[in-house]
């Protein structure tokens, strides 16, 4: 494998300058500067430690409701893996298992407490008609949206099905290749979310643009990302030499073979190619999520948890394939690497963080591709 030290590392993030309220500056203003920087420092709380909000239950408890119907796998290093996913191209290097259900499904719950419990930050009003949740992992979230817009037809896309075989009635999921031509109407929904495909999404200028064809007119599109490889800190608590930049570094390294750059993530990306497809009024939020419960006040101290709870086995799901298939690192090097993380973040010395981006744009009345 190769030696993290020898490649660029990842900028280290700048300390946070302008106040604003803490978990969001909405919407972000100039964005062609870092968007990274216009939020107020992380506060530290002194007596926090990792446990404020351990129950002392496992991460690896079982969802007993979410379907079994998984028929085509591949094992690799004790991890189940979808043959739709892995066998072409390396496509998407993140497991199939319950362990991973699990993790996305507190991902979904994390989002939520991210988003004061809503669903998006598109304005959406009513029940739009024709919604399309890409990648759609478990389901989570096309099924509560459906839920909550008995009156909108959801349709949740993903390459491989993991979604439960139950479903309401007005939420169908399909499997399928979104990088591929989409077989969709063109502008057809009124709605459509993307969240966190940023690992396996290569062309994100055909994906937008695919978006804004088969968005109707006036409907919104909202893209959801985290800054999966990259720790940010405010108070120079994260070394040079700190077990996350050998992380950061050598997932970032693995799917730059695949040919994403996930170096190149933030507010502003998205936000250009959403603009460069065709959509207008395009706004960024952007969200600190500390890793760990070390900030200070209730909601931080909240997220922190969750986001180290995600973490528990996120370093590996995101880390492990990537680093030993990509890299042809051995598996105990990357386990290692993935395991030192997160006991790094237990500890709790390390005061990083990372941001979750919502980026939402319109298309315009007049347009009709
Ligand atoms: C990290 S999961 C996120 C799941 C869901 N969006 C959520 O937020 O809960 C990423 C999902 O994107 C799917 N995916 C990756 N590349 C895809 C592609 N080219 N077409 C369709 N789905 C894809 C994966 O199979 C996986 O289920």
């Amino acid at each position: 494998m190769a030696d993290p030290k020898s490649r660029p590392a990842f900028p280290k993030a700048q300390p946070t300058t302008e106040p604003k309220s803490p978990l969001e500056a909405s919407p972000e203003p100039p964005l062609e500067t870092s968007p990274e920087t216009s939020l107020e420092p992380l506060e530290v709380d002194d007596t926090a430690c990792f446990f404020d909000y351990d129950n002392g239950s496992s991460q690896a408890s079982s969802t007993q409701s979410l379907s079994s119907s998984i028929k085509d796998h591949v094992y690799e290093n004790g991890r189940k893996y979808h043959r739709k996913s892995t066998d072409e191209d390396n496509k998407y290097l993140l497991p199939s298992d319950e362990t991973e259900f699990d993790r996305l499904d507190m991902t979904h719950h994390m989002s939520l407490v991210i988003l004061d419990g809503e669903l998006h930050k598109a304005p959406i009003k009513g029940d739009p008609h024709n919604v399309l949740d890409c990648g759609t992992g478990t389901g989570i979230w096309a099924l509560d949206f459906g839920s909550i817009h008995p009156g909108s037809h959801v349709i949740g896309v993903d390459l491989a099905p993991n979604q439960p075989s139950w479903t309401y009635p007005n939420v169908v999921f399909q499997t399928d290749d979104l990088e591929k031509a989409w077989t969709y109407k063109k502008n057809h929904f009124d709605f459509i979310h993307s969240r966190m495909v940023a690992s396996a999404i290569k062309d994100w200028s055909k994906y937008t643009k695919q978006m804004f064809d088969h968005a109707a007119p006036g409907a919104y599109v909202e893209i959801s990302e985290h800054s999966m490889a990259h720790i940010y800190c405010d108070d120079g608590s994260v070394p040079e030499d700190s077990v996350f930049y050998a992380y950061g570094n050598n997932l970032s390294d693995a799917l730059l073979t695949l040919g994403v750059d996930v170096r190149q993530f933030s507010g502003s990306f998205f936000k250009r190619h959403l603009e460069e497809a065709g959509f207008v009024d395009v706004q960024v939020f952007t969200y600190k999520v500390p890793w760990g419960s070390w900030p200070k006040g209730k909601k931080f101290k909240y997220l922190g948890a969750v986001c180290a709870e995600i973490l528990k086995t996120g370093f590996e799901a995101y880390g492990l394939m990537a680093m030993t298939r990509l890299l042809n690192m051995p598996a105990e090097e990357a386990r290692e690497i993935c395991t030192g993380c997160y006991n790094t973040i237990i500890e709790g010395k390390q005061r990083g963080y990372g941001f979750q981006w919502h980026v939402i744009g319109r298309k315009p009345e007049a347009a009709a591709e």
